[in-house]
C-alpha cells in the first residue's frame, strides 16, 4: 500500500473512476474526492470505501467539497469542468473550463504547494497551461493527461483490425490532444515488428483517423458525455509511474521549453514520468510528414491559446 495522497478534483465520471482506479490499486493511502457540487463527492466516495471489504483495498476514499480536506496530498488530478456534448469541440468548453481550472489551481497551491499536478479537463493543452500559470509551479510539476489515452485508442484499434493481443502493440501519438494529434507509425509496432509489416498504408490511415475521431466516436454514441473509463485508466496510469517512480516513457502534455523546437506551449511528447513529475522529454526522431503534422498540430494548441488570451 503506497503512503501517498492523492486528491481527484470532479467527481464526475472521469473523476470518480480515477478514484476507484486509484483506490483498487492502493496507490494512496487517503484518496481525496472533491466537487462543487454538495453531496455527489460524498456519496460517490462513501460508496467507493463500501467497495474496499469485496475488492480488497484499504485505500480510504472520502468525498468532499472542502479543499483544506486535500492539505498536504502529494498528486491532484484534476477533471473539474464540463464535458463534451454531442456536436461541441473542445474548444467549445475552453471559457468555461479555463475558469474552473484557474480556480482548483489556486486552490491545490494553496493547499498543497508542493504537489505535482495531473490535467485532464478540456481542451487539455490549454487547461495544462492555465494549471500552469495559476498554480505558479515549474514544469516538471503540471503535466497533461492525453497521449496515453489517444495511444491507447490506437493500439485497440490496430488490436481489433489484426486480431492480435492489445499487449503486443506498442504506438506513440504525440502533438495536441485534438483532431489534429499525430500518431507516429514510424514507432508503431507489433512485438517488435513494424506495424507496416501487417497492413498496407490505406488500412493505417483508416485507423489514424479513427484514433483522432476517437474521442467523438464515444460521445456520439454516449450522446450525454463524453469518455471516461479509458480516460481514467490514462491518468491513473500516469499516476501509478510518479507514485511508484516506475519513470516509465508515456505521451504525456509537457510544457515545452525548446524541445521538438517549440517554445512556451503543452504538447503530447514523450514523457519520463517518476518521483519528481516530469522527468525528462524524450525528443525521438520525426520522418518530415511527421514533423509538418506535428507543426500543424502546434499551430491548432496556439490557436486555442490565443483564443483564450482574447477571452481573458
Ligand atoms: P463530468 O461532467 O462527468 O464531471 C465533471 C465534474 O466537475 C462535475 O461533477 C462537476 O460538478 C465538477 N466541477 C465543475 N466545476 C468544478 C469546480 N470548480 N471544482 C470542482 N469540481 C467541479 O465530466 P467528465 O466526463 O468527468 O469530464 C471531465 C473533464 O475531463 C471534461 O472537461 C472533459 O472534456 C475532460 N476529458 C479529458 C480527456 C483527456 O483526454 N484529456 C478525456 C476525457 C474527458
Ligand atoms: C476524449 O478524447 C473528450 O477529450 C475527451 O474522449
Amino acid at each position: 500500500m503506497s503512503t501517498k495522497k492523492i486528491t481527484v478534483v470532479g467527481a464526475g465520471n472521469v473523476g470518480a473512476t480515477c478514484a476507484q482506479r486509484l483506490a483498487e490499486k492502493e496507490l494512496a493511502r487517503e484518496i481525496v474526492l472533491i466537487d462543487v457540487v454538495e453531496g455527489i463527492p460524498q456519496g460517490k466516495g462513501l460508496d467507493q470505501w463500501e467497495s474496499a471489504p469485496v475488492e480488497g483495498f484499504d485505500s480510504r476514499v472520502i468525498g468532499c467539497n472542502d479543499y483544506d480536506r486535500a492539505a498536504g496530498s502529494d498528486i491532484f488530478i484534476v477533471t473539474a469542468g464540463i464535458a463534451r456534448k454531442p456536436g461541441m469541440s473542445r474548444d467549445d468548453l475552453l471559457k468555461t473550463n479555463a475558469n474552473i481550472v484557474k480556480s482548483v489551481s489556486q486552490e491545490i497551491a494553496r493547499v498543497a504547494p508542493d504537489s505535482i499536478v495531473i490535467v485532464v479537463s478540456n481542451p487539455l493543452d490549454v487547461m495544462a497551461y492555465v494549471a500552469l500559470q495559476e498554480t505558479g509551479f515549474e514544469r516538471e510539476r503540471v503535466i497533461g493527461m492525453a497521449g496515453v489515452l489517444d495511444t491507447a485508442r490506437f493500439r485497440s484499434f490496430i488490436a481489433l483490425e489484426l486480431g492480435l493481443s492489445v499487449e503486443d502493440i506498442q504506438a506513440l501519438v504525440l502533438g495536441g490532444h485534438g483532431d489534429t494529434m499525430v500518431p507516429l507509425v514510424s514507432y508503431t509496432t507489433v512485438s517488435g515488428i513494424p506495424l507496416t509489416q501487417f497492413i498496407g498504408p490505406e488500412r493505417i490511415e483508416a485507423l489514424i483517423e479513427r484514433t483522432r475521431k476517437g474521442g467523438a466516436e464515444i460521445v456520439g454514441h454516449l450522446k450525454t458525455g463524453s469518455a471516461y473509463y479509458a480516460p481514467s485508466a490514462a491518468a491513473v496510469q500516469m499516476t501509478e509511474s510518479i507514485v511508484k517512480d516506475k519513470r516509465r516513457i508515456l505521451p504525456c502534455a509537457a510544457y515545452l521549453q525548446g524541445e521538438f523546437g517549440y517554445n512556451g506551449i503543452f504538447l503530447g511528447v514523450p514523457c519520463v514520468l517518476g518521483a519528481k513529475g516530469l522527468e525528462g522529454i524524450i525528443e525521438v526522431e520525426l520522418t518530415d510528414v511527421e514533423t509538418k503534422a506535428l507543426m500543424s498540430s502546434v499551430d491548432a494548441v496556439k490557436d486555442t491559446m490565443s483564443n483564450l488570451k482574447s477571452i481573458q
